[in-house]
């Protein structure tokens, strides 16, 4: 629409005007903020600009490769993808505690991304000279405020405070008076799919909090396959009286991975096999959520799946839980 065409030329020539010839970094998770910015950076600068995407191996199925499809496959962005999978498994190892493990998980974040930064500004005269973050109003306000621990880590390794600063770089927060549906008007705006505008949040630990107590990478596996058949499931059934999907009808839904074995039993033989999670909610705010009525036949779907395509897990579960007492996560 027409409000929205202005917003972006309005929004580009901003950016423009700001940044001159100057190059800029910008930290790309996949998640629908950074990649609205840095769509948005992109069209206003092209190749000044050059996306640096920390792979930290806790990302669900092909994430890594759907993001790389979208930025330099369609709108041929530069980006230098990290894979830094086994850095992140090793300094996890032997780590249980849900804190301990966030912690790891955005201080090992941030050293990798600011190693990449280093090599982009050290170019002298021609190297970067902004950071490029995807903040957003609600977290301009929320960081201003007092809140829970884990309220605060909640974008801590995308926004990093202190960074631009570090590194010695000036900040370009296209976003920040934006609500986020005016973020997801905007991506459409810029063309991209619907999917990447409208997906569910992820958390910056990602599967390291889905993955209950220590991480390996056997679990992350067998994780993130049945994850991925819990949201195919959730985007093809469709609630008759709405028309919607139940993933467009959630406002998160996950599979959680819990490291414990149950007995079960396949053709004349015994199995023990690790147990998962599903979870859904629905929420406007994230502070309280109910756990999401899903149908009967959905449910069946995704356990039925779940248990004959991933060896390895012979028993689904789903989370009754609504938040409070029960948190979104179970870490
Ligand atoms: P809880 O589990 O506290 O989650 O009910 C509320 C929302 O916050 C997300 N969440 C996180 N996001 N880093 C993030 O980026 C984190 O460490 C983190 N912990 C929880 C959670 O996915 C939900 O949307």
């Amino acid at each position: 629409d027409w409000v929205m065409h202005d917003h972006v030329a309005e929004a580009v020539a901003k950016i423009r005007e700001q940044v001159g010839d100057e190059e800029v970094i910008l930290g790309l998770s996949g998640g629908v903020d950074s990649s609205v910015a840095a769509a948005l950076i992109h069209r206003a600068i092209g190749d000044q600009l050059t996306c640096v995407f920390v792979d930290h191996g806790l990302l669900r199925l092909n994430e890594g490769d759907l993001v790389m499809e979208m930025f330099v496959g369609k709108l041929h962005a530069k980006v230098i993808r990290v894979d830094a999978s086994d850095l992140f498994l090793g300094k996890l190892a032997g780590v249980s505690d849900p804190e301990a493990k966030r912690k790891i998980i955005g201080g090992e974040f941030v050293t990798v991304f600011k190693q990449e930064a280093a090599k982009l500004t050290s170019a002298g005269a021609k190297g970067a000279k902004w950071l490029a973050q995807g903040t957003i109003y609600p977290d301009v306000i929320e960081s201003g405020g007092a809140k829970s621990k884990k309220a605060v880590t909640i974008k801590s390794h995308h926004n990093v405070g202190g960074l631009p600063e570090q590194l010695g770089l000036k900040l370009l927060e296209p976003l920040r008076d934006l609500f986020k549906d005016e973020v997801r008007e905007l991506g459409v705006a810029l063309g991209l799919p619907h999917a990447m505008v409208y997906r569910h949040p992820f958390p910056g630990p990602g599967l390291g909090v889905r993955i209950l107590g220590e991480v390996k990478k056997e679990y992350a596996e067998l994780l993130r396959r049945a994850d991925d058949i819990f949201i195919q499931e959730l985007r093809n059934f469709t609630d008759q009286s709405t028309g919607k999907s139940w993933y467009d009808l959630t406002s998160q839904a996950f599979t959680v991975f819990l490291p414990v074995k149950s007995v079960g039993v396949m053709g004349d033989g015994r199995t023990y096999e690790y147990v998962v999670a599903l979870r859904a909610v629905q929420t406007s705010d994230f502070m309280t959520a109910d756990w999401a009525e899903l149908p009967y036949a959905l449910l069946k779907k995704v356990s039925g799946r779940i248990i004959n395509e991933v060896r390895g897990i012979n028993r689904v579960t789903y989370d009754v839980s609504s938040k409070p007492p029960a948190t979104i996560e179970w870490e």
